[in-house]
């Protein structure tokens, strides 16, 4: 998310940069210069044609625009699948926001649908027409969930206001009851999908689902709580953003902008060092009616935060588990990577200015034919922060306690500590302040990782370094990283950007992209990605509207004569953000999430009404399933 959260402001003092001439370092990465299969920099004024000559990928682009409407290619058909409030159960009721209720909403589709996995039925299939939608319901917007009236006057006795209203502890409920995430069985019937409201695998998770903590931090005593006596016990998810699913067939989902729901003051606690790091600044008043969340009352809570959470859509009555060795941060999600050898990767970034991107690589190995093995590879391992170098090369720092500076004397007593405190671990080893990483993925055709880079507004040109090569950086970048023996495990890769967001037109911005780019393929603020099985990226926006331009999706191949040549598939509505792209195993269809739409308007006059259209309804955040008319794979 973006604009509701003063773009996820870092709270990072450290100072780790390396002063460097960046002129000379861009000049001289290799792929920004050779000639015609990579991308091209540019500085300003760029023509642009209207349609690029040629590429792979056949669509005819959509035309750049801002409007109240879901634009896809011609040739595509679109159809919302799922939106906040639809009954995800045979027995609840019609979505009717005047008589919401946190019951309801607990068998309701979640608000601010963010990530998205598809997960073939049966388990271990490739069935692209019978599946679990597994969504992330990230955040929430009240005033376009609350009809005005339905919500108290401030005691002032002024008008109650989007900016002024007070939520009633019945309202808070609802809230908390929106966040979360949703399982539900889909089927494909002729060109169109349906909800199998009688599945037995639909499921509501929410920040009151009962979990545990897993890994080296669960039973730390810094993780003991009002409701955590054991360390072991926590309870529910929240700040979902993006995530993945394993290969295993289960989904991997990070919790995000997660010190949003605390109030109280923390500055008297025993944490209050780690919080300034981290972030305290809570605007919820969900800890005005409940302990758990109120800093002053209940001091650890914010430790039980932060972390990837593994769920198994398969049983519905699994246990999520919070995965401590993957670190805490404001994980925007985790995709993982499973080397030939069976040892798993997983990548995962930390979504705020100059925060870092991590590696984890397990102890034990994948089996196919050993589930309950694979089920706890998360479990165990080693995790490590990238350092860039501007030699092209890439260092994977370890986070291990007693090892360089990660002991006693920087305050560190244990691997909990380690975990608990990722992003001061990271600080003192030297890994690089990134653009805030958005999601991290590995292209299943060329071994390679994708990091979207969606923007860092407070980059100086003091502060930048070959990774991050721009000032004031209000588009973004995408940077690929690979190991050269295509070992994931090694703790040395080679790196290079593969594009510098933003427009080529605009005067005086250094983009980077491939040379025939048109004038609607240029894109900004890189947020989530997907591929296709033949490992082309689909890249998600959200930031895009702040250069007058709609969110969407963009699709280029990565690697060839084609690279970077991105063009525009889709548009979102207005007010909203585009995220958790995700294919069928057949790439015969595409969800996508269009987010808060009509963000920053109100309940009595939004920006638009998508996708419902009745003046009875609110805006509301919703999945799109995409599908080429006459069927056959998207994209060509
Ligand atoms: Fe929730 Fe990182 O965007
Ligand atoms: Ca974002
Ligand atoms: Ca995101
Ligand atoms: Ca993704």
């Amino acid at each position: 998310m973006t604009t509701h959260y003063d773009e996820n402001q870092g709270s990072n003092p450290s100072t780790n940069f390396e002063f460097q001439d960046i002129l000379d370092q861009r000049l001289s990465r290799r792929t920004l210069l050779k000639a015609g299969s990579v991308s091209a920099l540019t500085v300003g004024c760029k023509a642009l044609p209207t349609q690029p000559e040629s590429s792979p990928l056949s669509f005819t682009e959509v035309p750049h625009g801002l409007d109240d409407q879901f634009t896809v290619a011609d040739g595509y058909q679109q159809q919302v699948l799922l939106r906040w409030g639809d009954p995800l159960f045979a027995e609840t009721p019609e979505f009717d926001p005047h008589t919401q209720s946190q019951a309801l909403q607990e068998k309701q589709f979640g608000f601010n649908n963010d990530f998205i996995g598809y997960l073939p039925l049966p388990l271990g299939s490739t069935n692209s027409s019978n599946g679990l939608l597994v969504v992330n319901h990230e955040y929430s917007d009240t005033s376009l969930m609350f009809p005005p009236e339905a919500v108290a006057a401030p005691s002032d006795g002024q008008p109650a206001t989007p900016q002024r209203r007070v939520l009633s502890k019945a309202q808070v409920d609802v809230d908390i009851a929106s966040l979360g995430m949703s399982v539900v069985e889909i089927r494909k019937q002729g060109d169109s999908w349906q909800v199998v409201k009688d599945s037995r695998y639909n499921r509501r998770i929410t920040p009151l689902t009962p979990m545990q903590m897993s890994g080296p931090a669960a039973g730390s005593s810094r993780l003991r709580t009002l409701d955590s006596s054991d360390g072991i016990r926590t309870l529910g998810t929240y700040g979902n953003c993006a995530g993945g699913i394993t290969p295993w067939g289960t989904v991997l989902t990070g919790e995000e902008n997660v010190d949003a729901y605390f109030n109280g003051d923390a500055s008297q606690t025993d944490e209050a060092e780690n919080y300034k790091r981290f972030g305290a600044r809570g605007s919820k008043p969900w800890g005005l009616h409940y302990p758990r969340w109120d800093l002053s009352k209940n001091p650890h809570e914010l430790l039980h935060m932060g972390w990837i959470v593994e769920i198994d859509p398969y049983d519905p009555n699994s246990v999520p588990k919070k995965r401590t060795v993957l670190g805490r941060c404001k994980h925007e999600g985790c995709n993982v990577h499973v080397g030939t050898d069976g040892v798993v990767a997983a990548y995962t970034g930390d979504d705020a200015q100059f925060e870092y991107i991590y590696k984890f690589i397990s102890r034990r190995r994948y089996n196919p034919q050993d589930r309950a093995n694979n089920l706890e590879l998360l479990a165990e391992g080693t995790l490590y922060a990238a350092r860039f170098n501007a030699d092209g090369t890439l260092t994977w720092l370890p986070l291990v306690f007693g090892e360089g500076p990660l002991t006693n004397a920087n305050g560190f007593i244990s691997q909990a500590d380690v975990l608990i405190d990722s992003r001061k671990a990271a600080d003192l080893l030297g890994a690089t302040k990134m653009d805030r990483p958005e999601d991290v993925e590995v292209n299943p055709v060329n071994g390679k990782v994708y990091a979207m880079l969606t923007n860092n507004s407070r980059r100086t040109s003091e502060q930048l370094d070959a990774a991050n090569p721009r000032a004031a950086n209000g588009n973004g970048q995408i940077i690929e990283f690979w190991p050269a023996d295509g070992n994931h495990a090694n703790t040395t890769f080679q790196w290079d950007l593969f594009l510098l967001a933003g427009n080529p037109q605009e005067t005086g911005l250094v983009t980077a992209y491939h040379p025939d780019l048109s004038e609607n393929g240029w894109l900004s603020c890189p947020d989530n990605c997907a591929f296709d099985s033949l490992g082309n990226i689909w890249i998600a926006t959200d930031g895009a509207e702040g250069k007058n331009i709609a969110e969407g999706v963009w699709a280029t191949e990565v690697d060839g004569p084609y690279r970077a040549l991105t063009k525009r598939f889709l548009r979102s509505p207005i007010g909203s953000e585009l995220c958790g792209p995700f294919f069928t195993p057949d790439d015969q269809t595409f969800f996508c999430s269009v987010q808060h739409p009509a963000e920053g308007s109100s309940w009595d006059q939004p920006s638009t009404r998508w996708p419902d259209f009745n003046p009875n309804l609110p805006p509301r955040p919703a999945v799109v399933v995409i599908t080429k008319k006459g069927g056959g794979r998207i994209g060509s």
